[in-house]
This record gives structure tokens, sequence and C-alpha cells, in this order.
């Protein structure tokens, strides 16, 4: 049997439509996009040619017979379309950010724990080949124990504004520090753990037209006495980057989006002259793989199991994003809300 899936909004959604029609176990079987005659930037001929259902209806999406939607809309309308999926009894794959604020994302948590049906937050990253491999070196045990991460989220969204300027709207006020550095901070949980305490120093020159600051730096505390730093940024001049590096008591790992290897550096390997150096891993960093994330849900959903980035995972990256965002207004430290 094939899993019915829907997607609704069709510009990042058409990587999750394509996975889904490719993946053996999924039936693309509805799509909706508001704008879908209107947005030139929708391949629409991709969907015609394969002759994908298609409805102009948001509310079919709902009451048809699918058994998984996966909200891939502008971040303020996710709150809304993932409950209103979960209480038809759809299970539900939601993009990151989960939601614009943690409060938002309490209300899919409290969606999905009355629908008990099963939720995956599109941290994307979790699902690289170079940022996988990094975290199965560091759980090896090659680099020792964690001492400090960093992670950097830098991308230059002059031209990516979204469909009808969603991501600079003043009434949306979207903050680029979550809508993007959402990667970074998520990478930084997954690997740190949950992190405790933030102190954040954010600026607003790159994007002045833009309603939120662009660039921030933000100093972490995470379990362990490890430390950390998180640098985000959605305006600085250069190519996209999601450089993330582990210092561990034994080694480091950089790993690096712009590059086609990881860097492993071991104590084990160290030279009788003393130096250390680094080893390169071949391994795709770059990929946004949306065809293992849709692999994941459909694979923990056929044995009936909550896949591991479930509405909590979502939560808590919000959560993170939220408390960086109090301390650069507040000038201090912040805890980070656990959830
Ligand atoms: N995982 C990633 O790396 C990644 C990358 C890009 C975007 N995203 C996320 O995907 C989501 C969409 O971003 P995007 O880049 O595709 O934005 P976009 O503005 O390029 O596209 C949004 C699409 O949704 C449609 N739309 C707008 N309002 C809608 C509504 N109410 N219902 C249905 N469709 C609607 C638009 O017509 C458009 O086709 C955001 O939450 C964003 O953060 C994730």
């Amino acid at each position: 049997m094939k899993f019915k899936v829907a997607v609704i909004g069709l510009r990042m959604g058409h990587a999750w439509a394509q996975a889904a029609y490719n993946n053996p176990d999924t039936e693309l079987a509805l799509c909706y996009d508001k704008y879908f005659r209107e947005n030139s930037a929708i391949d629409q001929k991709y969907y015609e040619e394969r002759k994908i259902p298609m409805t102009d209806n948001e509310a079919d999406i709902y009451a048809s017979d699918v058994d998984v939607v996966i909200v891939a809309s502008p971040d303020h309308f996710h709150v809304e379309q993932c409950v209103a999926a979960l209480e038809a009894g759809k299970h539900v794959i939601c993009e990151k950010p989960l939601a614009p604020t943690v409060e938002d994302c309490k209300k899919i948590i409290e969606a999905v724990r009355k629908s008990g049906k099963f939720f995956m937050t599109g941290q994307v990253c979790r699902y690289a080949p170079g940022f996988k491999t990094a975290k199965a070196l560091y759980e090896s045990g090659r680099i020792g124990e964690l001492v400090y991460i960093e992670s950097e989220y830098a991308h230059d969204y002059t031209y990516s504004k979204g469909y009808q300027n969603w991501r600079l709207d003043p009434k949306i006020k979207r903050e680029g520090f979550l809508g993007g550095g959402c990667h970074a901070l998520d990478l930084s949980r997954w690997l740190a753990g949950d992190p405790l305490e933030v102190f954040a120093y954010m600026n607003h020159k790159l994007l002045p037209d833009w309603p939120t600051c662009d660039t921030g730096v933000t100093v972490v505390k995470f379990p362990d006495d490890v430390i950390g730093r998180i640098f985000v940024s959605v305006g600085i001049k250069r190519p996209y980057t999601m450089r993330t590096v582990l210092y561990g008591t034994k080694g480091s790992i950089i790993c690096d989006n712009t590059s086609d290897h990881i860097l492993i550096s071991e104590e084990i390997l160290r030279a009788p002259t003393g130096d250390i150096a680094f080893n390169k891993i071949p391994v795709n960093v770059a990929s946004h793989n949306v065809s293992s994330e849709l692999k994941e849900f459909i694979d923990y959903l056929k044995e009936g199991k909550q896949c591991p980035t479930d509405v909590y995972q979502g939560t808590a990256t919000v959560a993170f994003a939220e408390a960086a965002l109090r301390s650069a207004v507040s000038g201090k430290p912040e805890q980070i809300e656990k959830i």
C-alpha cells in the first residue's frame, strides 16, 4: 500500500512534491498552492505533465483521503494549516521554522497530542550526508568529548524575498534570525544537546529596508559544560554557508558546505614531530536532502512510529531563537525555555 501525500505551497514544496512522486512508498495525490496560476516561479509544467491532482480550494486537502499533508507555505501559515490537517486526521510534515513563535508552536503541539498523529519538522540539515557524517564521527568518539561547537547560517536574501515579498513585509515581520538561522540553531542542538542560556548581539546594516535585524551572533551554554557560538546573517555578501565546527578533547571536525568534504584532525594521528593535520573525508555537505527526510518519515510511519525530528524538536529550535532575540533586546544572557 502506498501512503497518499498532499503538498501545500509549491516553491520549497516542489522539492517535497518531487520526493513524494519518486518515493516508492508514496503517491503524490493532491497539491494546493494559493497562487498556483499567478506565481510564475512555480514549475507548473511539472504538475501538468504528470497530471498531478491540483485543487484551488485549501479545504479539499483536509477533506481528501490523503494520509500525509506536507505544509510548505510561508511560515506564518504553518500553525493554521498544520492544525487543520491534524484535526482532519492527517499525519503532518511541516517546513522549518515550525512557526514564528513558541506560542504558535504550542498550538501545533496541542493538535499533535489531541490527534495522536505523527509529525515531522522539516529541519533538512539533519538529513544532509555531510552533517550526518559529522555527527556519526563525533558520536563514535573520534574527537572525544565536545568542548566547543560553532555553526553559522549566512545566506544573502536580497533576491529571496518570497512570493509577494512576504519575507520583508513589515506586518509579518519575519525574523531572519529564526527563518534562516534555524538551520544553524537546530544543527547545534542536534549535535550538542538542548542549550541552556544564550547571549546575543544583532544589527541591521545589510538589508535596511527589511523589517528585522539581518545579522546576529550568539554565545551559548550547552549541557555538559560545552560552549558555543552561532552566527546568522541573511544579508552577508558571500556564498551560502552553514559551516559547522566541532572541537573535542581528542580532535576537531570542520563541516563546511562550500566544500565537498569534511575535515577531521585526531590526536591519535598526531605526528612524532608534534604536528597535527586535518584529513579529508569526501562527502556531499551542501545537499538539501528532502527525499531522505520524506523517506525517514515514511519508514517510521510504516512501523507505526514517530520519527525523531518531531514537533518538540521544531519547537525547541524556535525557543532557542526566541531567547537569542530576547537577549539582543535585553542586553543580558537569557534562559532558553525547555520544551
Ligand atoms: N528547508 C529549507 O532549506 C527551506 C528552504 C526554503 C524555504 N523553506 C521554508 O519553506 C516555506 C516556504 O518558503 P518558500 O521559499 O517556498 O517561499 P516562497 O514565497 O518562494 O513560496 C511560497 C509558496 O507558497 C504559496 N502560498 C502563499 N501563501 C499560501 C497559502 N496561504 N497557502 C498555500 N500556498 C501559499 C505561494 O504561492 C508560493 O508558491 C517557508 O516556511 C520557508 O522557511 C525551507
